[in-house]
């Protein structure tokens, strides 16, 4: 990626997952054990095979169990939430991740909030996402963790700086967006409904895209030298009869004319959440072993 303007994603993620590779083995010694990662996947979902099976791989290359559990997608509510029950109390278990979407006949918020907190390597339970509000350690979700650490990497303090959030999700925007107040930014959460949204995120030294709308963050819509996180990935008609093609949220060859720095789609926040994943399974261990929490993550 030859672009200084492009933030390599891919790079960063592939260092942190090679430094939580080298962090496990002393887990290993301590704890007599592999920090373990459970993943439930419900139904042949496509797309979710493809980032279950990534994640499967990499929590083995990291040197962690990986555990994966594939219910058909006619399982009951009741028989979905027994499944997290049992991991709950496996010993081995450090982290539970259910892939979402879920099928309809099933409640998101009830299966979360049937994951033990400790054990919620997502951190999209109540408790974490509580604990993340009132600033205490939580396990927070991990594309926002992830866009945090390439922001810090490019920007170093971000104390003081303008930051809009443009979506207003649950997984990813509202996290980002305490995420954000922690490091001192003022913060705007935009969405849908937010007035001459090009105008509020002109006003932005750093951007975070994701509404999971294609390339809708135009050139002109970013401050020259802003930041640009780009959270999207939208699967888009390429042009060539049948084929398609992935897009993130913001229209990068415009942007790049105009921000300091963006992440690219696909190779920017992706990789990141993965290796995330791996950060808070490995912090989720140590916290359940009653160890410290490892350095440097
Ligand atoms: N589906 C898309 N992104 C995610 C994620 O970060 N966690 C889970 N559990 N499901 C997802």
């Amino acid at each position: 990626m030859t672009d200084p303007t492009l933030i390599d994603g891919k790079a960063f993620a592939a260092k942190l997952r090679a430094r939580i590779g080298d962090a496990v083995p002393d887990f290993v010694k301590a704890a007599g054990r592999k920090p373990g990662l459970a993943v439930v996947l419900v139904g042949e979902d496509p797309a979710s095979q493809v980032y279950v099976r990534s994640k499967g791989k990499a929590t083995v290359a990291a040197g962690m169990e990986s555990i994966e559990h594939r219910p058909d997608a006619d399982i009951s509510q009741a028989e979905l939430i027994a499944l997290v029950e049992k991991l709950n109390s496996d010993e081995a278990i450090d982290g539970i991740l259910v892939q979402l979407p879920l099928p309809d006949h099933i409640d998101d918020k009830a299966v979360i909030a049937a994951i033990e907190p400790a054990k919620d390597v997502d951190g999209f339970h109540v408790i974490n996402t509580g604990k993340l509000a009132v600033g205490e350690d939580a396990l927070v979700p991990c594309t926002p963790l992830g866009s945090l650490m390439l922001l810090k990497d490019r920007l170093g303090d971000l104390s003081g700086l303008d930051a809009v959030v443009v979506g207003r999700s649950n997984i990813v925007g509202k996290p980002m967006a305490q995420l954000l107040l922690q490091e001192n930014c003022t913060v705007t959460l935009a969405h849908s409904r937010t007035k001459n949204l090009s105008e509020v995120v002109r006003r932005a030294d750093i951007v975070v895209a994701a509404v999971g709308r294609a390339e809708m963050v135009k050139g002109d819509w970013v401050k020259p030298g802003a930041v640009v996180i780009d959270v999207g990935i939208n699967r888009i008609a390429s042009g060539v009869e049948g084929k398609t093609r992935l897009v993130g949220d913001v229209a990068t060859a415009e942007v790049i004319g105009h921000a300091a720095a963006i992440t690219p789609v696909p190779g920017g926040v992706g990789p990141m959440t993965i290796a995330c994943l791996l950060r808070n399974t490995l912090v989720a261990a140590h916290r359940r072993a009653g160890l410290p929490d490892p350095e440097g993550f």
